[in-house]
């Protein structure tokens, strides 16, 4: 039986008019891969860079990476799922902006009935990535109730999850954000402080907030804009945990600066190194299923484009429009 399904393709990289829907030939899943029929589908900033050739992938690619949708169909020694389930997934090879889709069982998880299916696409990528930067991506001093975290984009997709898992694990975050709006959108989501970065000093807010000493880590998903400023942030023994670069990527440093600015450690991460088994990926989702049913994290959906329209889907998410997250709806 071939299924026919609707899928954004680019054949170059490019601008979001590189890409065009449509309609490929989807099989049966092969051993460790599952067939899932997509009921909603997440946006994610690494779309863009997908797109646009920042992260460099074959051509001609499928985009998307995040989605939610009903098991169709189980290739064999996948024993987690099975017809008929309700998942979600962030997981690898991109692909996710479709209707149908074959791809491996691995990152893929049975979705919670408390859950529905527009949050769970809104929230796996983005949920999972605040689960392993506030559990994992640590100071060595490590971090206790009442500390002080900089996170940059902080009324973004990633950026309001961050706010509310951050509160409810004691910390103080000081949000960074582009406009008043956002900044009182990311304080009514639990952050302790909201900066506009761009008509305020964020450096000089940050030491007036933590008294002059700084924080303990700054979570910097912005890149090039904000890499100088942050590191400006951070109290000796600091951490500048990179985990993005919506504004460009990170130029390359002279390692002395470290030292220079307080011995200070540097990491850039990624949520597929976390993701990199069936177990690890399964232990990282139950803790995000637990606070989002325990209502500590709600999944703000504040975009909805329908996925024909996902040109102007990846244009408003660049041009800063957007806040929470957004899904492409079937
Ligand atoms: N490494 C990982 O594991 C991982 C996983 C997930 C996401 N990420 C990264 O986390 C970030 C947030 O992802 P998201 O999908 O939730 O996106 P998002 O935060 O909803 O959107 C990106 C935000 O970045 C801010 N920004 C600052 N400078 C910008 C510029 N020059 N152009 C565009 N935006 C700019 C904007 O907020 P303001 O207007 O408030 O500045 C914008 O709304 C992205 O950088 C993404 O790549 C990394």
């Amino acid at each position: 039986m071939t299924i026919r399904s609707r899928a954004v393709q680019i054949q170059q990289p490019g601008g979001p008019e590189q890409m065009q829907l449509v309609e490929v030939a989807v099989g049966e899943p092969g051993p460790g891969e599952i067939r899932i029929r997509h009921k909603a589908i997440g946006l994610n900033f690494i779309d863009v860079y997908q797109r646009s050739g920042v992260y460099a992938l074959p051509l001609p690619l499928q985009l998307g990476m995040e989605a939610s949708g009903i098991v169709e169909a189980v290739g064999e020694g996948v024993t987690h799922l099975k017809v008929g389930d309700r998942a979600a997934y962030a997981s690898q090879p991109p692909g996710a902006y479709c209707e149908v889709r074959v791809m491996p069982a691995k990152c893929v998880c049975r979705l919670p009935d408390g859950i529905d299916f527009e949050t769970g696409a809104a929230m796996m990528l983005k949920g999972l990535t605040v689960q392993y930067l506030l559990n994992k991506v640590r100071p060595v001093e490590g971090l206790q109730p009442g500390d002080h975290v900089l996170f940059h984009a902080a009324a973004g997709g990633v950026g309001l999850i961050a706010c509310q898992w951050a509160r409810a694990l004691g910390l103080q975050l000081i949000g960074t954000a582009g406009s008043d709006a956002k900044c009182e959108l990311a304080r009514a989501n639990g952050a302790a402080h909201a900066i506009n970065y761009n008509k305020e000093d964020f450096v000089a807010r940050v030491k007036e907030i933590t008294g002059g000493k700084g924080v303990k880590v700054v979570y910097d998903s912005v890149g090039k804009d904000t890499w100088d400023k942050s590191l400006d942030c951070l109290r000796p023994f600091g951490l500048m945990a990179s985990f993005g670069n919506a504004s460009g990527p990170v130029p390359p440093f002279a390692p002395a600066v470290l030292a220079a600015k307080g011995s200070l450690y540097v990491t850039r991460q990624t949520l597929f190194t976390h993701l990199a088994t069936r177990e690890s990926t399964q232990a990282m989702a139950d803790d995000l299923f637990a606070r989002v049913l325990g209502g500590q994290v709600k999944i703000h959906i504040a975009q909805r484009y329908p996925l024909e329209q996902v040109q102007q889907a990846h244009r408003d998410l660049e041009a800063r429009k957007t806040t929470g997250s957004t899904i492409l709806t079937l």
